[in-house]
């Protein structure tokens, strides 16, 4: 029994080391940037969060602009206007971006393809 145990944590321990989670830095930085508004799964918050999965932005490298400028929209909703407000990253290195991108595309985009940090930059530089 005891050996089963070894065996098995070490069989965990060398796959871990073999897959290991390809965008852990774009996990990190979700986390500590976008996740107290976009949520854990990406889905957002009704309709004062927009969701990630399934938005125009996945697959465009032009999802910098919004991580860089923020985006502010003025929405009637029948009643109200509703300010809803992306505040900006300016801050986030063309790599910490690319990270971003890439962990939002690799979890929630179905048809994912990376983005390397060339694209990534030159993107940035072409956002208004
Ligand atoms: C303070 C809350 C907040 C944080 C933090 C935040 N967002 Fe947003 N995000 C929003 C809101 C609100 C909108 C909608 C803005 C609008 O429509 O004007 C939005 C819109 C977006 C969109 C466009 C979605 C669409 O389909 O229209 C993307 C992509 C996005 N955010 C990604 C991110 C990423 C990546 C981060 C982390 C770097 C992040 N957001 C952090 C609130 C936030």
């Amino acid at each position: 029994m005891r050996y089963f145990f070894v065996i098995f944590i070490f069989s965990t321990v060398v796959s871990c080391k073999l897959n290991p989670y390809p965008y852990v830095q774009g996990r990190n930085l979700y986390v500590a940037h976008c996740q107290n508004c976009h949520m854990e799964d990406g889905k957002g918050l009704n309709k004062l969060i927009p969701s990630l999965p399934g938005s125009q932005w996945m697959g465009n490298a032009d999802m910098v602009c919004i991580i860089k400028n923020g985006m502010m929209d003025t929405l009637w909703n029948g009643n109200d206007f509703m300010v809803k407000e992306m505040p900006s990253f300016s801050g986030l290195s063309p790599t910490e971006v690319a990270n971003i991108v890439n962990f939002v595309n690799y979890e929630w985009n179905p048809d994912f393809k990376e983005f390397s940090i060339k694209e990534i930059q030159e993107s940035l530089n072409q956002c208004k």
